[in-house]
């Protein structure tokens, strides 16, 4: 299993903090953010992992974690999206990287206070296809949104719907078998000009080939103000990584 963590985009809405530095470095509790979905990733056991920088000060991500040894790594890998034409377009940039193995993606931003140890031991055991990740949130029209049938399948996920067909949020943990190749030359641009990585939700969906796991411990994403304050609280008085705290 590969480890892909997504640290490009502008940050725009988080100007005029992200105007000079990376949206990811930005502080959150006692950490830079991209501390956060790279301990997810090494606690639910991966160790080949790939950073896709992009945006603004792109090397600062290999000043700040070297080759990941500080998080027990043998080595940490780097590529770069050149344009930030969204989540789905920077996953590309990995193709080479993940050959023909599986991969868990996770957003720089998707700051999570529990493991997805579990979630992705349950996706070795999957025989094909793609996993996501659920949280139930209050304002579920700002992300991708399940909408489910009677016995509790996803038919389709919506991307920031205006009327929200659930109260989940699909948060920023993807996992994917090697269709996911296949499907990203088949998406189109959406209305705010990305490649949405709903739509490989939808691809799979499509194919029947899309499971899912609810999350019952602490998850926000840090991509706005308010959100960022969340997650900040939210991870400032956890016992998150007590082995790299700085000491007084
Ligand atoms: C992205 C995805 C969205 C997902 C969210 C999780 O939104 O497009 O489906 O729910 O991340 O953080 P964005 O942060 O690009 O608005």
């Amino acid at each position: 299993m590969k480890g892909i963590i997504l640290v490009g985009g502008l940050g725009t809405r988080l100007d005029p903090m992200t105007r000079v530095i990376n949206k990811h470095l930005l502080p959150v509790g006692l950490f830079p953010m991209v501390y956060y979905p790279l301990h997810s990733l090494v606690d639910a056991g991966i160790r080949d992992i790939m950073i896709v920088t992009g945006g603004n000060n792109p090397g600062e991500f290999l000043e700040l974690l070297h080759d990941g040894s500080e998080f027990g790594l043998d080595h940490l890998y780097f590529t770069y999206q050149q344009q930030p034409l969204g989540i789905a377009d920077a996953l590309r940039a990995t193709e080479h990287f993940v050959a023909g193995d599986r991969c868990v993606v996770v957003l720089g931003d998707n700051i999570l206070a529990g493991s997805i140890r579990p979630c992705v031991q349950r996706y070795e055991q999957q025989a094909q296809g793609a996993r996501i990740l659920l949280v139930e949130v209050p304002d579920p029209e700002r992300f991708g949104v399940p909408e489910f049938d009677e016995q509790g399948k996803i038919v389709r996920v919506i991307e920031k719907p205006s009327e929200p067909p659930s109260e989940y949020a699909a948060i920023g943990v993807y996992m994917y078998d090697e269709l996911v190749w296949e499907i990203l030359p088949t998406l189109e641009l959406s209305d705010r000009g990305q490649y949405e990585i709903t739509d490989v939700q939808n691809a799979y969906l499509q194919r029947n080939l899309l499971e899912y796991d609810t999350l019952d411990f602490g998850w926000s994403d840090a991509g706005t103000p308010e959100s960022l304050f969340r997650a900040t609280v939210m991870m400032h008085d956890s016992d998150f990584l007590p082995e790299l705290k700085p000491r007084n």
